[in-house]
């Protein structure tokens, strides 16, 4: 997973283009996009990143809601496909690519997939009798639908009992392949509590799974919607089989084939039971390489459900615009990145809970530290002070606490621990802001004239505050692109190939950035530009911005 050598990877799921975008997409796809700026960052100029997110469109419901508002589905799912680039871009993701799987370079690969599992007779025709859930649309499996009562797991609407003939992907002969695969970590599934569940469910045994559709069924009075079996144009391919292919048939040309097999497969717990094990046996039978990595995190939840499209419960776009207009979308990204529901556990979103967060860890913390040591430097010294070769000053060994907390981040990074990858940035954060409060170097200021060592002194503290924050800031940028690039603008500093570009790549790898004492360490007589304070201090008591939309 961290092997480096190989490009890195990512993706997020393809998001149903049948309703609009919400906090829940956004959260998946800014993880992702924290991942994918960090790897850029950790490997430098020309670092292989490729990250994919991007829209499944064949879903049935595209047919009908596109009929009930007189569109053709290519124009209701293009609508809604670019309401979730929108939401993307305001959201600062860096995408490399984004797929909709109504494209053709995409049908045509599904199409030769499954050509060629029809030809090795890992796909077959034959009868299947079980339960719909028409919300997912999924077959529950007997068991599953026992257990909740013949209703809809995800929806609480009942399930439907149906026949029909329909081509199979021959699921059972894989069965000991992927529990082998899994629980040798070959395809490294996160976290635990997820891959005991995968493991769990495997050994109660595999069925064959459908993998069509007949033509007509949903999809009536229209040009059928979607990729026709090849040879049997009564048969349409099940959007779930067309939506998994989207993370080979993007990269299955001849410029990026390289980048395959992913690095990292990100969802949540929803669509555990395809990534994990219908995946990984279609690619065993087209005799691809397997992903490295699936991580798998909990729900955003509002109150007691999980924040969903079909329960109109969710976060949507304009609240969101509305958070960043107020706090910086850089605010948002850092409360997503380090409150959300990575892990097993799901997490609420709450105003209260944001404004506590983003007054103790930006306002208060790396925005405070940042404008402090900026203002010190600026009063005493007007440029950047030289540190005079000391390093170690009141027990604080900045190098090697600095190294510390990369070495720490990118471990993290590795085991795909987001939170403590950004916590080791802010660590050092609140490491200077203890280190001001017990070197005071405001109160040694005032005895500059009357002590020869003051100056020195102040100098150096302030020095090494300032280094330190420069290090923290590297830390931080993956979750917050732009407020870093700005300090980084005004402590000239960047390691952007553009420092006016936050997406731009990076001039050397983390290692060389982050050197204590290297090329791109502050240096002595520098100008270190003052400006606002990054973050302004939140106000508790000031109404939840936004308003949310009636019923
Ligand atoms: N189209 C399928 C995925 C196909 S991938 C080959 C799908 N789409 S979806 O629009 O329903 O998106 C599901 C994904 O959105 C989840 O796996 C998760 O990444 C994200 N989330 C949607 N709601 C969420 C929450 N309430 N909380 C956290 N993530 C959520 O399933």
């Amino acid at each position: 997973m961290s092997d480096d050598h190989r490009p890195y990877y990512i993706t997020t799921p393809i998001y149903y283009v049948n309703g609009r975008p919400h906090l829940g997409h956004g959260y998946t796809t800014v993880i992702a996009d924290v991942l994918a700026r960090f790897q850029r960052m950790l490997r430098g100029s020309g670092a292989e990143v490729f990250f994919l997110t991007g829209t499944d469109e064949h879903a049935d419901k595209v047919v009908s809601t596109a009929a009930s508002r007189g569109m053709t589905p290519q124009e209701w799912a293009g609508q809604n496909a670019e309401a979730f680039e929108a939401f993307f871009r305001d959201l600062r993701i860096s995408n490399d690519d984004f797929i909709r799987t109504s494209q053709d370079r995409h049908k045509a690969k599904v199409e030769a997939y499954i050509r060629s599992m029809l030809d090795s007779g890992d796909i077959y025709k034959g009868d299947y009798t079980g339960w719909y859930d028409p919300g997912q649309e999924e077959y529950v499996t007997e068991t599953a639908a026992r257990e909740n009562e013949y209703k809809s797991p995800v929806s609480g609407e009942p399930l439907e009992k149906r026949t029909e003939q329909n081509y199979f992907f021959r699921l059972s002969a894989y069965q000991d392949r992927l529990e082998e695969l899994i629980r040798s970590e070959q395809y490294l599934v996160l976290p635990e509590a997820r891959r005991n569940e995968v493991l769990g469910r495997l050994t109660q045994g595999l069925r064959d799974v459908p993998v069509s559709r007949a033509v007509g069924d949903g999809a009536s009075g229209q040009e059928p919607w979607g990729v026709l079996m090849p040879g049997d144009p009564e048969h349409r391919i099940y959007v779930w089989i067309d939506a998994l292919f989207n993370y080979l048939s993007t990269v299955d040309t001849d410029e990026r084939r390289h980048l395959w097999p992913a690095s990292v497969h990100l969802i949540a717990k929803d669509i555990l039971w395809f990534h994990a094990v219908i995946w990984p046996a279609m690619l065993m039978a087209l005799g691809r390489e397997l992903p490295r990595s699936l991580y798998v995190h909990a729900y955003f939840m509002m109150g007691e459900r999980k924040m969903s499209k079909s329960l109109g419960n969710f976060v949507t776009p304009e609240e969101i615009h509305a958070y960043a207009d107020r706090y910086g979308i850089d605010a948002f990204r850092w409360y997503l990145a380090t409150q959300g529901p990575w892990g097993a556990n799901d997490a609420d979103f709450t105003y209260a809970k944001f404004v506590e967060v983003y007054n103790a860890d930006l306002a208060n913390g790396f925005g405070n530290s940042t404008s402090r040591v900026s203002n010190m430097v600026a009063k005493y010294f007007e440029s950047c002070p030289d540190p005079a070769g000391q390093t170690e000053l009141e027990g604080h060994d900045w190098p090697k606490l600095t190294g510390e907390a990369v070495c720490s981040a990118v471990d993290a990074s590795g085991r795909l621990d987001v939170a403590s990858m950004l916590k080791a940035g802010l660590s050092l954060v609140r490491a200077v802001d203890g280190y001001i409060n017990t070197t005071e170097p405001f109160r040694l200021a005032k005895t500059i004239e009357s002590d020869p060592h003051a100056g020195p002194r102040l100098a150096a503290i302030l020095y090494h505050c300032a280094e330190a924050l420069r290090v923290a800031s590297l830390l931080l940028y993956p979750a917050m692109p732009d407020k870093v690039a700005e300090l980084w603008r005004r402590w000239r500093c960047s390691p952007l190939t553009d420092a006016n570009n936050a997406d731009s790549g990076f001039v050397a790898p983390l290692a060389e950035l982050a050197a204590w004492g290297g090329a791109h360490s502050l240096k002595p007589g520098q100008h270190i530009e003052k400006g606002e304070p990054l973050f302004m201090r939140a106000d508790p008591a000031e109404p939840e911005p936004g308003v949310k939309p009636a019923g």
